[in-house]
């Protein structure tokens, strides 16, 4: 990740290549930190407060100090104005602090990798692995916390097979998500996504494709599905906030057709962000 502007609480803007969290941050020492990814499209942040919503949400998961809306949102304006072209990725972190001390708040602003267009012309290949279907409230359902060791070494494996990503699949074969990506396909019609009760994160941009999906002429349908079903789909695709929508043209080597759902979707989505 290029990183273009760093803003840190009770500092502000400060040179990205400065170290700015202490040692004993048990963000740092334990992975008690939760974070957001989204994009900035001509200079605004879409879906902000979305974000904010869930940084909240994953902070009291993970017990940490209440998220402080005001100063995330302070750093954010600190860091804006440097968006390159106007299009970035923005980062908030919001760490434990040390123990009895005090959070820290990040927002790093970082180029939009040049590999997603590339990746998105070309459509994306993945292998599906075993996740975790996490239910209880310890194992963190639906939690976007700095914890992300586990989806990282899913995504190297992936790599380490010659394709792009991830897929989970829990130990029954159902369909979960992506290592940092909400998964979709099509049938006719009717777009599948495994439902967040499945212990899923609730993606910002999944819940943007709900909204998108009917005016497009798509219905949605979630629920718990068989690996076999996305395999015998008309088309599939990813969705994140940094991605965006990612084609899958081939999944545990079964290959899949482009659709139009993915590209309409995806221009649904550019469509909304350019309006926000
Ligand atoms: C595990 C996981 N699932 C899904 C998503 C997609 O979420 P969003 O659309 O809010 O970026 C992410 C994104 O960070 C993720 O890490």
């Amino acid at each position: 990740m290029t990183v273009l502007a760093l803003a840190v609480t009770g500092r502000g803007l400060v040179d990205p290549s400065e170290p700015v969290i202490r040692a004993d941050d048990e963000g740092l020492l334990r992975g008690r930190a939760a974070f957001e990814t989204l994009r900035v499209y001509g200079g605004r942040p879409f879906r902000l407060e979305e974000h904010l919503d869930r940084l909240t949400a994953s902070a009291a998961s993970i017990g940490l100090p209440a998220v402080e809306r005001r100063r995330l949102q302070v750093l954010v304006g600190l860091v804006l104005p440097k968006a390159e072209h106007g299009d970035a990725t923005l980062r908030l972190v919001w760490t434990a602090g040390p123990a009895g001390g005090v959070p820290s708040a990040l927002a790093l602003l970082g180029e939009v990798p040049d590999w997603i267009e590339t990746a998105r012309e070309r459509g994306a290949s993945a292998v599906s692995l075993l996740g975790l279907r996490a239910s209880a409230p310890w194992l963190l359902p639906g939690v976007k916390s700095t914890s992300y060791a586990v989806n990282m070494a899913a995504e190297a494996e992936a790599r380490r097979r010659g394709v792009d990503e991830a897929l989970f699949v829990d130990a029954d074969g159902i369909v979960l998500e992506g290592t940092v990506t909400n998964v979709w396909w099509r049938v006719g019609d009717t777009l599948f996504t495994p439902s967040l009760d499945l212990g899923i994160l609730a993606g910002v941009t999944r819940a943007t494709l709900m909204e998108l999906a009917p005016e497009s002429g798509y219905r949605v349908e979630e629920g718990a599905y068989p690996l076999a079903q996305l395999l015998a789909a008309e088309e599939a695709f990813t969705s994140s906030s940094v991605r965006e929508l990612m084609p899958l043209v081939e999944i545990d080597g079964t290959l899949l057709g482009r659709g139009p759902a993915c590209e309409t979707l995806q221009e649904g989505l550019r469509r909304l962000a350019a309006n926000v």
